[in-house]
């Protein structure tokens, strides 16, 4: 039941896709595909955000950008292969229900009403100076909704309905992408691993843009607050702790 979701190296995706599916009594193991199939669908969506006609960055995870390293054409391939991947992985599941229903999910979760539709407005957004109901919806799409999948999926394995995680996984969506926002503004490139005051330089809409870096980390504290209340009506037992360690951290994280 130990879950490195707080320390360097994280792989929330699918760490949080393994804990819904222990949550709801369901074994790890069965939902391994599903947790893999959320971290590729996560790597190529930031392989195509680093892209330079997207956020054009050339760190990522302290290392040379995809296309820095093989080029243009082999980063937007290799995205295009990750997601491939992803849903070969979810359909070669045995339990075709199981498949049927975390394949769309997976679909709706990363489409054009999720991520992909997030990053649009994201990137039409720059320069535009978005109110706080904007940054927060881009917030949600572009980021709460692949969260809120992997949880889904998690509980989608253990053979359970996977809605009551909706609300606990907006809010880590939320607080992920708000505490993304709050780092790109206070930390290092050394300690992000990725190149440190972007957002401001491509004038993005992160809530340090719209809201100042001080009213944002106040926006971040009550979302920890709306998280560990979800955690709440989640009933999640002995797994009530873990689940409540991850807001607590995204909400005081320094890299
Ligand atoms: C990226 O948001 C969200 C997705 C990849 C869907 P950001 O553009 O803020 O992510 P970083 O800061 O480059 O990691
Ligand atoms: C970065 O995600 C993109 C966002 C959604 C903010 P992570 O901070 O999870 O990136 P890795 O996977 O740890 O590199
Ligand atoms: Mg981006
Ligand atoms: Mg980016
Ligand atoms: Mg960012």
């Amino acid at each position: 039941m130990e879950y490195a979701l707080c320390s360097g190296g994280k792989r929330v995706r699918p760490a949080l896709c393994l804990l819904a599916a222990e949550a709801c009594g369901g074994a790890r193991e069965d939902a391994l595909p599903a947790a893999l199939a959320c971290e590729m669908v996560h790597a190529y969506s930031l392989i195509h955000d680093d892209l330079p006609c997207m956020d054009d960055d050339v760190l990522r995870r302290g290392r040379p950008t995809t296309h820095v390293q093989f080029g243009e054409a082999t980063a937007v391939l290799a995205g295009d292969a990750l997601q491939a991947l992803a849903f070969q992985t979810l359909a070669a599941q045995k339990d075709a229900e199981v498949v049927a229903k975390q394949v769309a999910f997976m679909a709706a979760a990363i489409g054009p009403a999720g991520m992909v539709g997030g990053q649009q407005t994201d990137m039409e957004s720059e320069g535009c100076h978005p109110a706080l109901e904007e940054v927060l919806a881009i917030h949600s799409a572009k980021t709460g909704a692949l969260i809120t999948a992997s949880l889904m999926l998690g509980a989608v394995a253990a053979h359970r309905n996977p809605q009551p995680w909706q609300d606990y996984g907006q809010a880590i969506g939320r607080l992920f992408q708000m505490s993304d926002d709050i780092l790109d503004a206070t930390a290092s490139t050394a300690e992000l691993g990725k190149t440190a005051g972007k957002d401001e330089a491509a004038e993005k809409a992160t809530i340090v843009g719209v809201l100042g870096l001080a009213a944002a980390q106040e926006l971040v504290a009550s979302e920890v607050e709306r998280a560990l209340a979800a955690v709440q009506s989640l009933a999640a037992g002995p797994f009530t702790s873990v689940l409540s360690d991850l807001p607590r951290f995204l909400g005081a994280r320094r890299s």
